[in-house]
């Protein structure tokens, strides 16, 4: 029986499609929805192509209670009835009572080499202090913002005169490398961390 995973988006989703592509095959997981908190997600349109189911449960009318989001949001990972749940840009804060629900089944990926620079803006705060070099974690999700059980890391050079864009547009190859590689082997319940290159 295959592992179901669950793709939580809120953009343009290319570590969704890295995931969802390398769910091939001997793969133990295949993907059985993709969800976002934003229906305008570029993300949504590409799953559909790719023949995966999606729902979208907006943030917005909920404002301020998150807690009636969390259980729409909730409401819609239950139908799908996922055994693991990838947050791949997905941009809202959980709060511990959503994530208890799921926790042990949820990773993330998170554009730095925690635990350094959790939150936004990793890689201007990574040119900024002067680091050597820059990066991407997967790990499990727990109650505290990015942190959690590291499961994989990938690492890359900052080269002098990098911009956020640039750096990004070297570390975004690397999430689409690790993530896949992170979730193939959670999947066959081994946590062994993940190191790339
Ligand atoms: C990725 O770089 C991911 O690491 C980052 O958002 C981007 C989403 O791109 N995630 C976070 O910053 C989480 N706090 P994608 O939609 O193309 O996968």
């Amino acid at each position: 029986m295959s592992r179901r995973v669950a793709i939580l988006i809120s953009g343009g989703g290319s570590n969704m499609v890295a995931l969802a592509e390398s769910m091939t095959g001997d793969h133990p997981a295949r993907p059985v929805l993709v969800l976002s908190n934003d229906p305008a997600a570029g993300g949504l349109e590409k799953a559909r192509a790719m023949g995966i189911p999606t729902a979208a449960v907006d943030h917005k009318p909920f404002g301020r209670d998150r807690a009636a989001f969390e259980a729409a949001l909730n409401a819609e990972l239950e139908k799908a009835a996922p055994d693991i749940i990838c947050l791949a840009g997905f941009m809202r804060i959980l709060t511990p009572g959503f994530i208890s629900k799921w926790q042990g089944r949820m990773l993330n990926i998170h554009p730095s080499l925690l635990p350094r620079y959790k939150g936004l803006n990793t890689h201007a705060r990574a040119i900024e202090a002067g680091d050597a070099e820059a990066g991407c974690t997967v790990h499990e999700v727990t109650a505290e913002l990015d942190d959690g059980p590291i499961l994989g890391q990938a690492r890359v050079p900052i080269e002098p005169g990098d911009t956020p864009e640039t750096l990004a547009a070297r570390v975004l190859p690397m999430e689409h490398r690790l993530y896949p590689a992170v979730l193939r082997r959670f999947a066959e319940g081994d946590r062994t961390p993940v190191m790339l290159p």
